[in-house]
């Protein structure tokens, strides 16, 4: 992979990525684990299978709408948004959670050593 560096947005936000990873290797080396919501109960989705199977991991890409994070490339200057085609679609709101970070995660009881 290139150390050249790309720089991104992901809602506004710049990213420092390197040329040639795709837009969910960049968001999760940044500690980005979610982007969209699921269509029923909200909940947060990133990447899942990491191979274009699943479509789990859509995001908006410039003018692209539900495009696979794990297939397409980062360019300088996109803007990356969270996916809003699968809510705005049925009417439901934005959950500001499909953005969770690593640090937000929540971890099951008695995984976390003492
Ligand atoms: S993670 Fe499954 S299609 Fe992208």
């Amino acid at each position: 992979m290139s150390k050249e560096r790309v720089t991104f947005t992901f809602d506004g936000v710049p990213v420092h990525a390197q040329r040639g990873q795709t837009v969910a290797g960049a968001l999760l080396a940044d500690g980005v684990i979610s982007w969209r919501v699921t269509r029923l109960g909200g909940r947060p989705r990133g990447l899942f299978c990491g191979i274009g199977a699943c479509f789990d991991c859509l995001v908006d890409v410039n003018e692209d709408r539900s495009v696979r994070a794990c297939l397409v490339p980062v360019q300088d200057g996109d803007q990356v948004r969270t996916s809003a085609s699968v809510g705005a679609a049925d009417g439901l709101p934005l959950d500001p959670s499909a953005r969770l970070r690593h640090d937000q995660a929540k971890r099951p009881q008695g995984s976390q050593k003492a």
